[in-house]
């Protein structure tokens, strides 16, 4: 191309759409990692009109927030809920972005027969692996190709570092985490495998899944990521924590996603395990709510400078980093809204309750200049 160009006698310039600064994440970023967001049943099936067109301008990925969760997906033994995952992953190929699969072994949003034998009897060893291969057989299977990712094993490890007491682990063995990995690789070969959890930046949790992925790495498990989820706040993680932790899973050698991104600028209840345990709840009272009214100024930079300083760090390390996913599209309709505390008024995304870029936008997009000259 350069070629002709020069026998022509035309300079290479810059045309002047690409000279222009991008006005969406996806652009902006498109040179780091993939920006993604989550959606929401209502937002797949187009029920909110004008929103997906939004999300396929700003956004390069895609998870459904709950439409792949087992409970979701395979509510009974043998029956597949399809309609909305099928549509999300069509809207994904028509605008060119990439799926990511959440979740498929999870202690939570499991129904209680995936665990039962004969008589309600806790399920054998071999029954319950049975069950979680055909589980990943089928819905792996069906989004073959189309699904760039999964989250194969979410949250199994404590803040402590300790493994998470479940039914996954006390019916199969301390395997169910590799064999997970193993069907799911078997039911797609070319999709990339993740485990993921909260508060990953939690050094005795940090520590415990080093040790965890390293095992799986010598004993040839597929891995092929890992996901920090990402429901911060102001202040928290610290960037000690924050790059400490990046930098662990980074040395890996896998690549290391932010999947589940939120910054809250709400109090956090006193005696409420920071996390996104969503067994957590607490009462509502009027100063754990502050801001139902409107984000004050200070408190919308104060976000921003936190989400600028998170994005800083995430770009510093583009050649690991792969994606970056916002859990949820604007503060309208967040999960933020109703946890730990439910009927709050969260502020904890990029865009209002309008649509409207706030000031983490902005702040979003500058640092998004260390993506540019490779
Ligand atoms: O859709 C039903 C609605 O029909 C019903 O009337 C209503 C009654 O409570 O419930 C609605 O379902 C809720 C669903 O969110 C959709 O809003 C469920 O009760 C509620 O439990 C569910 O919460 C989800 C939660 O996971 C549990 O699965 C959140 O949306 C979702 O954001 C959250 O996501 C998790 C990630 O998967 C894993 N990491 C932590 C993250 C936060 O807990």
């Amino acid at each position: 191309m350069k070629t002709a160009l020069a026998a022509l006698g035309l300079a290479l310039l810059p045309s002047p759409a690409a000279a222009q600064t991008p006005d969406t994440l996806r652009d902006a970023f498109d040179q780091c990692f993939l920006v993604g967001t989550a959606l929401n049943r209502w937002f797949i099936a187009d029920e909110v009109p004008g929103l997906l067109d939004f999300v396929g301008d700003q956004f390069s990925a895609v998870t459904a927030e709950n439409a792949m969760k087992w409970g979701r997906i395979h509510p009974e033994e043998g029956q597949y809920a399809v309609a909305i995952p099928d549509r999300l992953v069509s809207f994904a190929q028509a605008n060119d972005m990439a799926v990511v699969g959440h979740t498929l072994v999870w202690h939570s949003q499991t129904p209680d027969w995936v665990f039962e034998g004969e008589g309600g009897q806790p399920a054998s060893r071999e029954l319950l692996l049975g069950r979680m291969k055909d589980h990943i057989d089928t819905v792996v299977g069906r989004y073959r190709g189309r699904v760039h990712g999964w989250d194969v094993v979410n949250e199994a490890i404590l803040d402590d570092g300790s493994w998470r007491p479940s039914k996954w682990r006390e019916q199969i063995g301390p395997d169910f985490v590799e064999q997970a990995f193993r069907f799911a690789h078997e039911a797609d070969p070319k999709a990339e495998l993740y485990y993921n959890d909260y508060n990953m930046t939690a050094p005795g949790k940090r520590d415990a899944v080093v040790a965890m992925v390293k095992d799986l790495q010598a004993k040839g498990v597929p891995i092929s990521g890992i996901g920090m989820q990402g429901h911060f706040g102001i202040g928290r993680p610290s960037m000690e924590d924050f790059t400490a932790a990046l930098d662990a899973y980074g040395s890996l050698g896998l690549k290391v996603m932010i999947t589940e991104l939120d910054v809250t600028v709400l109090p956090w209840p006193e005696n409420l395990a920071v996390g996104a345990d969503i067994s957590s709840a607490a009462e509502n009272r009027e100063e754990l709510d502050p801001y139902t009214d409107g984000l004050p100024e200070e408190v919308a930079r104060a976000q921003a400078d936190q989400y600028a300083a998170l994005f800083r760090e995430l770009v510093a390390r583009k050649d690991f980093v792969s994606r970056v996913t916002f859990w949820g599209v604007s503060d309208a309709d967040n999960w933020k809204n109703n946890f730990p505390v439910r009927g709050r008024t969260d502020h904890p995304m990029l865009f209002d309750r309008d649509l409207q870029p706030k000031p983490a936008f902005d702040a979003v997009m500058a640092e998004a200049k260390g993506c540019s000259g490779g």
